[in-house]
């Protein structure tokens, strides 16, 4: 999970590559590095740490003789999130042949490199790294023509690529590949771009091309080739206007990109309902591409997604089950892509991911597909691979996000899938109008109550000043706020490294319930429900343990069991979640502030997992 970028034209290469690996950081960030082509030479810069050390030890000679405006410019950078070979000098991209006329950046994994390595006996390697093989085999295969070295050279490789390589051969040219892993090209006037992500180009174009698997090609200031193995024709691909823009991966005032994120969930929800809510109908227009008469006859859901996005899943089970009435499957895309699965028809497989390019849920779709299951999509990346290869695909319209602990998509999943519930629960005639309207209303109100949560968070950074010392957290809730208890730990883990669990409240005593002391803070989903009533007794039980008590509640919600008590707005049970998660998500963040920690990238994590 790295990122990488290119970039071919008339400004500042240094500006222009750098400025665009910084926002691919939240991809990875153990080593970084660049290469440029001047003067038919490759200059190559690379360090172990973040890309701001990189830029400030940039040496002189990569300032000498850039004048821009005159010449076109190629060149290349790259951020690493080690997979193989540890985070060091020798092992951080670009890599070069033994005789530096390619030098290469690289994102994914090459299952077969040991096996290809051994077959370059005649070649110097000078990292641990798979992805030194590639230029290599391209150094092997070189034979006047660059593209053809390229396609012999994919040919080869096994598992999964997006790389991006320039050489002292074709001095004004960009060269890449992918299968896998993502690759966007960014088109401009008279220069061109290409990164593991739009957030890399946003400042310079809002045009894309999306590139497929297979495809490999050259891009010069001028023109963009693109061919697959496939076929041997030039291929066409749309260019996507995508309404983003720069600001929108700025922090714009924001400490952490988290803590904007956070602050966005309101004009997140707003947007995705006011775009597919008209009255009281609820209209998903080309998003949906099933017939009615399919969803009327699904008698099963799956729900797939890995991190938040798995949480999202889970409390989507409880919704589903609610108001469609039909058996709800939920896994781990990991867990789930290995399974022997039983795949019957009438069933609807959805897809959770932000990025909609993490391996794991890839490979599940994938494996669905082959079933002939039909498949949803619920992402926000237009033009990633799920984007792409799902059925139909759901546009969360979250906006970039940045900060590795994921926040406005998950409450912006959470917002569509309920929306999208709806909409079936409609077709499928299993549920009234009166509670349809219900919940509909209350999901209205959802901005308007975040709003009100965080126009006052004083309360929330006073606990966190209370419990940052603490090791262990213990997250407690019952029914379809369970999944908020997981997410609320999930979160602390993530940006402060302390340990924290969340449980079903019911089954802590089946384990938990034996660690916890008077050292323990035990954070319970204590707001109105069906359940309140035995989330009050799994209170008791904390609390006769002198656990710390900190619990989401409601106004009129009382007991002297709880030490500290988070007031909410009150809302329809099954709504709550999306409120609920909001608090949690601003005490784990405040909590890792104070701790001075890397909130918005936390280590060893990267935002986008596109190796399995
Ligand atoms: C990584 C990120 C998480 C995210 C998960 C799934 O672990 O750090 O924030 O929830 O991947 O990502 P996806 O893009 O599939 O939602």
């Amino acid at each position: 999970m790295c990122g990488i970028v290119g970039y071919v034209g008339k400004r500042n290469i240094l500006e222009v590559l750098i400025s665009g690996i910084k926002h691919l950081e939240y991809r990875g960030y153990d080593s970084s590095g660049i290469a440029v082509l001047k003067n038919n030479k490759i200059f190559r810069h690379r360090v172990v740490g973040k890309v701001f050390q990189m830029e400030s030890s940039l040496p002189k000679e990569f300032f000498s003789n850039l004048k821009t405006t005159e010449s076109v410019y190629v060149g290349i950078a790259h951020t690493r999130w080690a997979t193989h070979g540890k985070p060091s000098e020798e092992n951080a991209h670009p890599h070069v042949d033994c005789n530096e006329n390619f030098v290469i950046v690289h994102n994914g994994i090459i299952e077969n490199f040991l096996e290809l390595k051994l077959k370059l006996k005649n070649h110097k390697f000078s990292s641990e790294t798979d992805t030194e093989v590639i230029i290599h085999l391209i150094e092997e295969n070189y034979n006047g023509s660059l593209l053809e070295a390229i396609k012999q050279t994919i040919k080869l490789l096994e598992g999964s690529y997006a790389f991006v390589l320039i050489s002292r051969y074709q001095p004004q040219k960009l060269f890449f590949a992918r299968k896998d892993s993502p690759l966007v090209i960014g088109v401009a006037e008279k220069e061109n771009f290409i990164a593991s992500d739009v957030t890399a180009m946003l400042k310079y174009t809002n045009k894309f091309l999306f590139l497929e698997n297979y495809d490999y090609g050259e891009i010069s200031f001028c023109e963009i080739k693109i061919f697959n193995l496939k076929s041997e024709n030039v291929q066409h691909r749309n260019i996507n206007v995508i309404n983003w823009n720069s600001q929108m991966v700025e922090k714009s005032g924001f400490k952490h990109f988290m803590l904007k994120e956070i602050y966005e969930q309101p004009q997140v929800l707003r947007e995705n309902i006011s775009s597919r809510v008209f009255g009281e109908k609820i209209i998903f227009n080309e998003e949906i591409k099933f017939k009615d008469q399919m969803l009327k006859k699904i008698d099963k859901i799956l729900l797939i997604g890995c991190g938040t996005s798995y949480h999202t899943a889970v409390v989507c089970k409880y919704f589903f089950e609610h108001i469609l009435r039909v058996s709800i499957e939920v896994d781990i895309a990991s867990e789930f892509r290995y399974r022997d699965l039983i795949l019957k028809k009438n069933t609807l497989a959805i897809f959770i991911s932000q990025s909609g390019e993490t391996a794991d849920t890839l490979a599940s779709l994938r494996i669905v597909k082959e079933n002939k299951i039909p498949t949803l999509g619920v992402c926000n990346v237009i033009g990633s691979s799920l984007y792409r290869e799902a059925d139909s695909c759901i546009y969360i319209k979250c906006g970039p996000e940045i900060g590795v602990a994921s926040t406005k998509a998950f409450t912006g999943q959470l917002i569509c899938l309920y929306l999208f519930g709806l909409y079936i629960a409609k077709i499928k005639q299993t549920i009234s109008s009166n509670r349809y309207l219900e919940i509909l209303n209350y999901l209205y109100k959802t901005p308007t109550y975040i709003e009100h949560i965080l126009s006052d968070t004083s309360y929330i950074k006073q606990l966190a000043e209370k419990f940052y010392t603490k090791r262990d957290f213990l997250y407690l809730a019952r029914g379809i706020n369970y999944p908020i208890a997981l997410e609320g730990s999930l979160k602390l883990k993530e940006i402060s490294y302390i340990h924290a669990e969340g449980y079903p409240a019911g089954e802590m005593k089946h384990g938990p319930i034996a660690l916890i002391d008077k050292d323990m803070p035990v954070v319970i989903i204590a707001t109105k429900g069906s359940l309140l009533q035995k989330v009050f007794s799994n209170l008791e039980e904390v609390k006769s343990r002198d656990a710390k008590v900190i619990a989401l509640t409601n106004y009129g919600i009382e007991s002297k069991s709880i030490d500290y008590k988070i007031v909410l707005p009150e809302t329809d049970e099954l709504v709550s979640p999306i409120i609920n998660v909001v608090p949690l998500q601003l005490l784990a963040y405040y909590i890792a502030d104070i701790l001075g920690c890397e909130i918005d990238q936390p280590r060893n994590l990267a935002k986008s997992v596109t190796v399995e």
